[in-house]
Formats: structure tokens, sequence, C-alpha cells
């Protein structure tokens, strides 16, 4: 489906108030860099380049609203800054506020999922417009996975082959994303809030399709990340390695069975 032809108004939602503390000393992690351009700027041209989206919300940084308006001004009234809040679920509440009302279908992104190829930021705004109203890219996951104790005795060996990393962006109709914040209050400990929005409308007791993520839909959570995250940039751009164009996606059901 190409952007004219796609019907619904989409706006995305992009949480970038988080302070980075895994990544360790330094500037907020969206104001941090991949190959010299801000994280921030590398997630807001995922979606904006995805022909799918005509507005993107930022939630920055409390003390940092003005600069990041800045930072983002070229990409002009495509782009809206708010102040984000104390945990993610409050920051993407704050956004959600300030989505139009005419908009219909929301995705949310992480900032920090900087290199997240367009085409998958499509390919889920179109999975909502198809009728899904709950969309979310997943991984299988390929380690082994055990529950331990407090005493860091296992308990047990989970089955991998139902499980699944979850990434972004997630895809809603607006009024579901509305309905579950709203359910879900704001809480202002991360400890009490959802890491993800489909968590939310889990709560509700609504279906979440899950779709194939990607592999550079990564999130930049460690040092290491960056590092990761520094060497794919730079094969994109290609000044890293083979030039290929990027990761090829896993195929097929995307399980695991080594
Ligand atoms: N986020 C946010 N508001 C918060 C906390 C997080 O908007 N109060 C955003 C982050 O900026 C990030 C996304 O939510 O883009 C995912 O969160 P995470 O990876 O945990 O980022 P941080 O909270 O910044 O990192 P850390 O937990 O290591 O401090
Ligand atoms: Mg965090």
């Amino acid at each position: 489906m190409n952007a004219a032809a796609f019907p619904a108004r989409t706006a995305a939602i992009v949480p970038a108030a988080g302070r980075g503390e895994r990544l360790g000393p330094g500037a907020p992690k969206a104001l941090r860099s991949i190959g010299e351009i801000p994280i921030l700027v590398h997630a807001v041209r995922s979606l904006t380049g995805c022909g799918r989206v005509g507005l993107v919300v930022v939630a920055a940084p409390p003390d940092g609203v003005e600069g990041v308006a800045a930072l983002l001004a070229p990409f002009g009234t495509k782009v809206h800054v708010v102040a984000g809040g104390e945990t993610r679920q409050q920051s993407v509440s704050r956004a959600l506020d300030a989505i139009p009302e005419d908009v219909d279908i929301v995705l949310v992104h992480d900032a920090a999922r900087a290199l997240t190829p367009p085409g998958l930021v499509a390919a889920v705004a179109d999975a909502v417009a198809a009728g899904h109203d709950a969309v979310i890219p997943v991984l299988p996951v390929a380690d082994t996975i055990k529950s331990v104790d407090a005493d860091d005795t296992v308990t047990a060996t989970v089955d991998r082959s139902t499980l699944r990393a979850v990434q972004t962006p997630q895809g809603f109709r607006r009024s579901l994303l509305v309905k579950a914040h709203t359910a879900a209050g704001a809480p202002t400990n991360e400890s009490a809030a959802a890491t993800d929005d489909a968590g939310l409308v889990e709560q509700l007791g609504a279906p979440v399709r899950v779709i194939a993520g990607h592999p550079e839909a990564f999130k930049v959570t460690t040092p290491f990340d960056l590092i990761l995250a520094e060497a794919v940039w730079a094969r994109r751009q290609g000044t890293g390695g083979p030039q290929n164009g990027g990761i090829e996606a896993p195929r097929g059901r995307g399980t695991t069975d080594d």
C-alpha cells in the first residue's frame, strides 16, 4: 500500500524523556549520537520516512523541551514536542493528550530504537489500517531462558517456543490506546508502570496482533548497544564492511529451533 492510498490519519508518539541510566554518564540517551546524528533524529527520520506518518509528537526530557524543539525544527510542523513524564508510560500519556482529534491510528516508538527501518514502521501502520487494533513487532528469543529464585538458584527452564522479544513501533487504533492509558492511569514509578503500550491494551482484555520485527529495530540500552548501532549505521553508509544495505530480517515463522 503506498502513502497516497493510505486512508487513515496516522500520527506517531516518540517517548524520548528517559535519562539513559544504563548507558552511563552523559547527555540524556535520546540526545546521544550514532554517526554524529542524535538518536532522536534517527528515530524521527524512521517515522517520517515511512510514508504513513503525518505528525510526530515527541516527549522530551521536561528540562530540555526547548533544546529538543530546536533540534527537530528542520522537520517543521510535522514534529511537535511536549514535556515527558517521570515514567515512559507517563511520557506516552502526555504525548497522547497532544494528538489532534482527527488522528485515527497512533504508533508509539521508542527514541532509543534509533535505527528501525522505515519499512517496519510502514508494516505496523498497514496492519492496523487492515483492521488489527493493536499490533506489535516481535522477534524469536535466541537464548535459553530460565527462571531463578531470590537465592540465585534456577527454578525452571522456560519453553521459549512461545516467547517473543517485543519491539516498537507498536501501532494502535487511537480510541483503543486512549482507553488503555485512561484505564491504567499514569504511575510515577517505573517499577509500577508498563514497559510497553501493548501491555496496557492486554490489561483491557483486547487482542494484540504480532508481526515480524527486525534486528535493526533493537533498543539502544547499554554501551554495547551503542557500539552495535555505530557498526550498523556505518554499514548502511557504506563505510563499515559488506555493503548490502542492511541486515536481513529473519524469515519464516520466527521460531528458534537451535
Ligand atoms: N522514556 C520516556 N520517559 C521516561 C522514561 C523513558 O520517554 N520517563 C523513553 C526513553 O527516552 C526511551 C524509551 O522510553 O526512548 C524506552 O526506555 P528506556 O530504554 O528504558 O530508556 P531510558 O529510560 O532513557 O533508559 P534507562 O532505563 O537506562 O534510564
Ligand atoms: Mg528506562
